[in-house]
């Protein structure tokens, strides 16, 4: 999720690509740099850890020449945010300049090859491995064509690409074939502009849309040439491509929001990209493999580990709870889950055999971090699973597993809920390998499943939508909601309810569905709505059951004159029989059921604010960041 702006022409580069770079430091903000090329001047690379006008009073201070260039503003996903880890970044000769955006998987395995060749690296990176392996195709091109004709940037560029495992959006600048930009694709976001006699490369359209609206989306596998003549475009294997611009109509803040009426739903669309990229590297369905090189925890420790104690707020103790049922279903181990508000003033019992794990979007959260030092004095391992590289919460942890979910600006928490799930679901099947509590091919089934869930996502997005938006117009005037589900699927009814008076203001609870006999079924008249999470795995028989509860509790409150509405599996017919609406869901494990249950309640509860008027995004009396406890 980071900023990339490129820019080849007749006006000075500097000034255009801070100006595109401040319009995309929404998109990740712990360090910045640029590079510019230029006849006289060489290669010349400025950069600086923290906000971007960090950058900025350097190059006030001491300003750069050159007449092209490429600048980058960084979300960290591989090395802490640090002067040495912002891009662009380098290879051996200092030739040669990279920005990327994205995570490139293999880069283990790229920088042992490029060592065994001689190449040395200087940061904690992925991006500096692209750079490397980029100079390392000019080199064996060069070799190849006996030392003759030099070979051009692009064609470099696209032999490594091909290398590349995961997800980049790059753009390159090399002394040794000038006056050129070279940009490619393969998952996250790339646009080009044409300009008069001038040209654009950013990873966003607002980065560019101050100069130019006529732009070209690039596709994965797109390759493009920037030079002072034109644009050209090709794949990585070479063969030309015909990319026609298209006329964008945005105003800038549309732009920023991607064309979304609101941040909070271009977030909830982000989230199967946001979970792809949590579960990226980390996890191989065919190898059975998983990998959280960030936790920090030896083998025994895992092994002999008696308890985890989970403190964490609001959404993030949502995840928390999931937590709970993945953990001690899939590795028997007990879990505490509190609210970290309540866990240093209950003079908790810690064990020197427990795990602390904390869990935070920002990672600056007072309460949680609050927990983590009441953890740190019982002398227990802290981990930590934050949405920031480096906040105050991973600083002080152990271990950490990064979500990559990118930064939330929407203050209702959305995509960085489904990648704490993610994530939990990772650490899950990451214990229950070490301890063996779940045969290998049970992991590797849930592993197979897990690489396809951003596809279920994206079909969840899809089908949900146009309903929660046509409910949304019938239950907009309701005065309270009431959300139920059982197990795994309770806590998404808690978050359900959650999200719907953050930013609705309508007064909702969760609630276990078999709880309801115990009280809340006074509540229920023909004015009360009710949201029924009635999703099963059919091939799970404690699911199963659960299911069949559900729908004996659906019936309690449809015989009161209840309205209800189910969320349910692809082809489940029991509950549309007894309910007003169904919201359907692909059919997935109980495991991964919450990721896919949590959109359309994401989704009721923001067209629900959008029919009342409410500022979604900014709703009344909240923060995004709780700094105080
Ligand atoms: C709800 C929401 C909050 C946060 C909570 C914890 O949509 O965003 O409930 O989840 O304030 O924040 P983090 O996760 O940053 O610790």
């Amino acid at each position: 999720m980071c900023g990339i702006v490129g820019y080849i022409g007749a006006r000075p580069a500097v000034p255009v690509i801070m100006d595109g770079l401040r319009r995309l430091e929404y998109r990740g903000y712990d360090s910045a740099g640029i590079a510019l090329g230029g006849a006289d001047t060489g290669l010349s690379i400025r950069r600086a850890s923290g906000k971007l006008r960090n950058l900025e009073s350097s190059l006030s201070l001491n300003p750069l020449q050159g007449d092209y260039g490429i600048g980058h503003t960084r979300w960290a996903t591989h090395g802490r945010p640090s002067e040495t880890n912002a891009h662009p970044h380098r290879d051996c000769t200092g030739s040669l300049v990279v920005v990327h955006n994205g995570i490139v998987e293999n880069y283990c395995e790229l920088q042992d090859q490029l060592k065994a060749k001689g190449h040395f690296f200087l940061t904690e990176t992925d991006t500096e491995i692209i750079a490397h392996l980029i100079e390392q195709e000019y080199l064996d091109l060069r070799e190849r064509n006996d030392g003759d004709a030099a070979p051009s940037l692009e064609k470099a560029v696209s032999q490594a690409v091909k290398k590349l495992t995961g997800a980049f959006a790059i753009g390159v600048i090399s002394t040794d074939d000038p006056g050129k930009l070279v940009a490619a694709r393969s998952g996250p976001p790339a646009v080009v502009g044409f300009g008069d006699g001038e040209y654009f490369l950013a990873s966003d359209v607002p980065g560019i849309l101050q100069y130019t609206r006529d732009i070209v989306f690039l596709q994965d596998g797109d390759v493009a040439v920037l030079t002072r003549s034109g644009i050209s475009f090709s794949d990585f294997h070479g063969k030309p491509l015909k990319r026609s611009p298209q006329h964008i109509t945005w105003d800038p803040i549309q732009a920023e929001k991607n064309g979304y009426a609101h941040f909070m739903l271009k977030e909830i669309y982000e989230q199967p990209r946001a979970v792809r990229d949590t579960l990226r590297g980390r996890i191989s369905a065919a190898s059975g493999h998983i990998e959280l090189p960030g936790l920090d925890l030896s083998h025994d420790e895992i092994v002999h580990a008696e308890r985890i104690l989970i403190a964490s707020c609001g959404t993030s103790w949502h995840a928390g709870l999931v937590g709970k049922f993945l953990l001690e279903r899939m590795v028997r181990i007990p879990v505490e889950v509190d609210y970290a508000s309540e866990f240093r003033y209950r003079r908790p019992i810690m064990r020197s055999r427990d795990i602390g794990l904390l869990i935070s979007q920002s990672g600056e959260t007072a309460d949680t971090l609050a927990a983590q030092l009441e953890m740190i004095a019982g002398d227990i391992p802290t981990l930590s699973i934050c949405n920031v590289v480096d906040a105050a919460l991973t600083r002080k942890a152990r271990g950490s597993i990064t979500t990559n979910a990118g930064p939330e600006i929407g203050v209702a928490s959305t995509k960085a809920f489904t990648a704490q799930i993610a994530a939990l679901l990772t650490l899950s099947l990451y214990f229950a390998q070490c301890r063996k509590t779940m045969p290998q091919e049970a992991v590797q089934s849930i592993l197979r499943e897990l690489e396809v869930l951003p596809k279920a996502m994206e079909e969840a997005l899809r089908t949900s939508a146009p309903v929660c938006a046509r409910l949304a117009k019938i239950f907009s005037n309701a005065t309270d909601v009431l959300f139920l589900g059982r197990g795994i699927h309770y806590p998404i009814a808690l978050e359900g309810a959650l999200k719907l008076k953050e930013i609705s203001y309508i007064h909702a609870e969760g609630y276990p569905a078999g709880e309801m006999k115990h009280g809340p079924n006074a509540l229920i008249d023909e004015t009360l709505p009710v949201v029924c999470l009635a999703t099963k795995d059919g091939d799970d028989p404690d699911s199963v059951l659960k299911y069949e509860k559900t729908l004996s509790n659906i019936q309690e409150v449809t015989a009161r004159g209840g309205r209800v509405i189910a969320i349910v599996v692809e082809g489940d017919t029991a509950v549309s029989s007894l309910v007003e609406h169904t919201i359907t869901i692909p059919r997935a494990s109980e495991a991964l059921l919450p990721i896919l249950e949590t959109v359309p309640l994401q989704l009721l509860a923001y067209f629900i604010a959008v029919e009342k008027g409410c500022d979604v995004d900014q709703p009344r009396n909240l923060a995004k960041s709780v700094t105080v406890e």
